[in-house]
C-alpha cells in the first residue's frame, strides 16, 4: 500500500492533506471519539457545543483550559514533520480539523484550520480576537468590554468560517492526491472534502490504524499510525527522486 501511495505521489504536482485528531495522538493529545473522548466523565462531543458553552461556560472553559495547557506543552510528531518536509517535492496544502497549531509548528506553510484555533481567544460580543498562550485562572474569563471570552474554535451548532471553507473546497477540487490522515471522517462538512477531490480524479489515500466510514471510498488504505506511515512515505519519495 505504501509503495502504491508513493507511486501516486511521485506523479503528483499538488497534494492535499485532510487531517484530524489522530495525527496529533502521538503528540499526546487525545482524540475525540472512542475511549479517549472522555474528560472527567463528560463526553467531549457534548462539551464541544455552543449550547453546552452557554449552559455552563465555566465547565466548558475548564475543559478548554486543560486542553490549552496540554497542547502548549505538546510537540509536533514525526507525522506532522513529514508533511512539512514533503513541501520539497510538490505543492502541499493541509486542511486540518485540528485546533492545536501543530502542523504550523512542524513547519507546514499552507494550513487551513477548518475548526478554528485553540490558541486564539475571541469575545462573544465585541470584535476582540487575539492569539495568546496566556494562562487564564478565572472561568469564564471576561473581555475588557465586560462580556465572556471564548476559544476561537468551531463548535457543533456553528458554521465553519466561510472564507476558509471555500478555499478548502478549491484546494480539494484541484489536487492530484488527497491523503486523509487521523480522522474518523464522521464530521460534516470536512468529510465531504474527499468527494471534491474525487471530482478531479485525485487518488484518495487514507492513513489510519482503523477502518473509517469512508474506507470503501478510498483508493488506498494504509493501516498504520501517521507517525509511522508518513515518515516511511517521505523516505520512499526521497529515494525515488
Ligand atoms: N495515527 C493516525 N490515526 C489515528 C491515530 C494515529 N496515531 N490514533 C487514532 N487515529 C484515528 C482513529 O482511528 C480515528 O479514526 O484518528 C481518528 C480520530 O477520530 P476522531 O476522534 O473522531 O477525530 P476527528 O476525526 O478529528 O474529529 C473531527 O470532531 O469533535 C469534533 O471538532 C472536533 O475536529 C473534531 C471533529
Amino acid at each position: 500500500m505504501l509503495n502504491q501511495a508513493s507511486e501516486s505521489l511521485k506523479k503528483a504536482k499538488k497534494v492535499v492533506f485532510v487531517t484530524g485528531a489522530g495525527i496529533s495522538q502521538e503528540s499526546g493529545i487525545p482524540t475525540f471519539r472512542g475511549k479517549d473522548g472522555l474528560w472527567r466523565n463528560y463526553d467531549a462531543m457534548k462539551l464541544a457545543t455552543i449550547d453546552a458553552f452557554y449552559e455552563n461556560p465555566k465547565l466548558v472553559w475548564e475543559w478548554y483550559n486543560e486542553r490549552r495547557e496540554n497542547i502548549f506543552q505538546a510537540e509536533p510528531n514525526l507525522g506532522h514533520k513529514a508533511i512539512a518536509e514533503l513541501e520539497e517535492f510538490f505543492e502541499v496544502v493541509v486542511l486540518t480539523q485540528n485546533i492545536d497549531g501543530l502542523h504550523q509548528r512542524a513547519g507546514s506553510s499552507k494550513v487551513l484550520e477548518l475548526h478554528g484555533s485553540i490558541v486564539k481567544i475571541k469575545c462573544t460580543v465585541c470584535d476582540f480576537n487575539e492569539e495568546t498562550e496566556y494562562k487564564f485562572s478565572q472561568f469564564p474569563p471576561l473581555c475588557n468590554c465586560g462580556n465572556i471570552l471564548r476559544p476561537d474554535v468551531v463548535w457543533f451548532g456553528e458554521g465553519l468560517p466561510q472564507n476558509v471553507w471555500q478555499e478548502a473546497i478549491e484546494h480539494a477540487n484541484n489536487c492530484d492526491v488527497m491523503i486523509i490522515a487521523g480522522t474518523s471522517l464522521v464530521v460534516s462538512p470536512a468529510n465531504t472534502l474527499p468527494f471534491y477531490a474525487k471530482q478531479n480524479n485525485a487518488t484518495l489515500v487514507e492513513i489510519n490504524p482503523s477502518e473509517t466510514a469512508m474506507t470503501p471510498d478510498m483508493d488506498l488504505s494504509i493501516r498504520a499510525t501517521s507517525a509511522t506511515a508518513l515518515p516511511k512515505l517521505l523516505s520512499e519519495i526521497k529515494n525515488k527522486n
